[in-house]
């Protein structure tokens, strides 16, 4: 379902039970999709399939134009072809369907820094907004290496088509993560994207934030009363949140080497599943309401002292190993790889949140490529009863209550509690409440890129990144990451894992308390 633009956020359908707000049908104002970065693999994989499909289910506006915009020279037939190519695969793939489509693309050469190169294309846009009536409202996704963003803004600021206002149409541009490598970084790429864009027209994309699941996130805390009251320090004993992939670098060493898992992978989407879990509810289901009480949570993590580090952070780098019986290479190994890089594939977290609700609460935070499982879920360990009145029978200690909160494989929420094992013996089991998406909600559901790409035409920054919530988290990293990264002993701190295994045997302790994933 389709999150509502502000406008429609107020207005309800009462069905049989559900309350759903209005999805946006043929949603938002006629645009132009500018897409830089077109003959790239994110357009080919993610934007353009989003967009046909989009297309497909008549969601785009009635009036639209993608221009794919590259520093490759391409007519617009050969760009066409080159993007059915991409689409051919998706269900939803006709004939009719991808030439009425492909009606509305086009393609514009362009050197990235190149001022005449954008005045060239201001020159294209405004004959297409006159042609094809788009009323001067543009989207610019930048598909591009980050290094670009700044370039990319301050062109398009520089001919004038970062400007909205007096009866120009609206102007936004879409930037995806990396959002800088550390604090200074990004703050620095935010003061860039600025001077010619404000607040409200920058898009920072977290595709984690459109997944059904982790919106269902709030829905399960603040539209069910039972929650909520059990939903602090009284009655939790940890939270874990886990995103473990099979997954190696793949052909991204470039990025990783850079990166490695806590800028890929805690910075943004680790951070993101934090927040939803522990925030206080917001007044209203609002962009800026939902995204203030984001920003408390990380106002109030608690910092790591350097000389704690390893207390509360294990790195680990994937060995060579073996994923579903198959032998795969050593991130060492990998194309791209310095053979003796330090860059940690796996990271497994433990951190606090300093508030009334949450203090003196673990919360294990733990993401690494090469494991046995593509598995991403939240663990919410109920402490145990404080008095058993059954331990002459059953000795002290009963399994204290869990809610699994499923993202990947399983679509599902599963609560854990005890029950008696029927027999004249008095004898307790655990026992589950299951609830599977796709056993209750039949169809299938959009894909992450369709919902952020949907939003940004509506103007709705609910599931995208304030930078006040950006900054926040860099503080709290860069610290950890400059720790890790000049300490003297820089190898000592990275535990090797061989793939297809938990991490590192120093997480295994720690893995346990939140359920060892099998
Ligand atoms: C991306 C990271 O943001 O998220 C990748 O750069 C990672 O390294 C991916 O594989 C995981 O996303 P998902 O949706 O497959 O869990």
């Amino acid at each position: 379902m389709a999150l509502p633009s502000h406008e429609a956020a107020d207005t309800y359908v009462q069905q049989a039970g559900s309350a759903c707000a209005l999805p946006g049908q043929a949603s938002g104002e006629p645009c132009t999709i500018v897409i830089f970065g077109a003959s790239g693999d994110l357009t080919n994989r993610k934007l353009i399939p989003a967009l046909f499909s989009l297309h497909g289910s008549a969601s785009l506006p009635a009036r639209f134009t993608i221009v794919g915009c590259s520093r490759t020279a391409m007519h617009h037939e050969e760009f066409r072809a080159r993007l059915r190519e991409a689409c051919a695969g998706h269900p939803a793939f006709t004939v009719e369907r991808w030439e009425s489509f492909a009606a509305s693309l086009f393609y514009q050469p362009l050197v990235y820094d190149s001022q005449p190169s954008f005045v060239e294309l201001a020159r294209f846009l405004a004959e297409l907004d006159q042609e094809r009536q788009t009323g001067g409202n543009r989207l610019f996704y930048l598909a591009i290496p980050p290094s670009l963003y700044p370039v990319v803004a301050g062109l398009l600021g520089t001919v004038g088509l970062a400007t909205e206002g007096n009866n120009m149409g609206w102007t936004r541009i879409v930037v995806e993560k990396p959002f800088g490598r550390d604090l200074a970084t990004a703050m620095e790429l935010d003061r860039r994207l600025h001077q010619n864009f404000r607040e409200h027209q920058i898009f920072r994309i977290d595709h984690y934030l459109a997944k059904e699941t982790v919106q269902n996130i709030l829905m399960l805390r603040f539209a069910n009363t039972i929650f909520e009251p059990l939903w602090n320090r009284s009655f939790i004993d940890s939270i874990g949140i886990i995103a473990g992939e099979k997954l190696g670098v793949e052909h991204r060493a470039g990025y990783y080497e850079q990166a490695g898992v806590l800028r890929d992978m805690f910075q943004n989407h680790m951070m993101q599943l934090l927040a939803l879990i522990a925030m206080e509810p917001p007044s209203l289901f609002e962009a800026d309401r939902v995204r203030d009480e984001k920003v408390k949570v990380y106002r109030a993590l608690k910092p790591f002292v350097a000389d704690g580090l390893q207390e509360n952070l294990i790195l680990g780098q994937y060995n060579a190993g073996r994923i579903d019986g198959m032998p795969v290479p050593g991130y060492r190994d990998e194309p791209g790889v310095t053979p003796a890089s330090l860059t940690p594939t796996f990271a497994m977290m433990r951190l606090f949140i300093d508030n009334w609700r949450w203090r003196g609460i673990p919360f294990y935070l733990v993401s690494g490529k090469r494991l046995p499982a593509k598995l991403t879920r939240i663990e919410v360990q109920f402490k145990e009863v404080p008095h058993s009145m059954f331990r002459d029978v059953l000795g002290g200690q009963i399994n204290a209550n869990r809610l699994v909160l499923g993202i990947h494989p399983q679509e599902e929420i599963t609560l854990s509690f005890q029950a008696k094992q029927p027999g004249a013996r008095v004898c307790l089991q655990p026992v589950t409440m299951d609830f599977k998406y796709d056993e209750k909600f039949k169809g299938p559901s959009p894909d992450a890129y369709e919902k952020v790409l949907l939003d940004c035409i509506l103007g709705d920054q609910m599931l995208f990144w304030r930078q006040d919530g950006v900054e926040l988290c860099w503080s709290f990293l860069s610290p950890i990451l400059a720790a890790c990264e000049t300490c003297r002993d820089q190898a000592g701190l990275l535990h090797p894992y061989p793939a297809g295994t938990w991490g590192p045997e120093q997480a295994a302790a720690w893995l346990q308390l939140i359920n060892e994933p099998n």
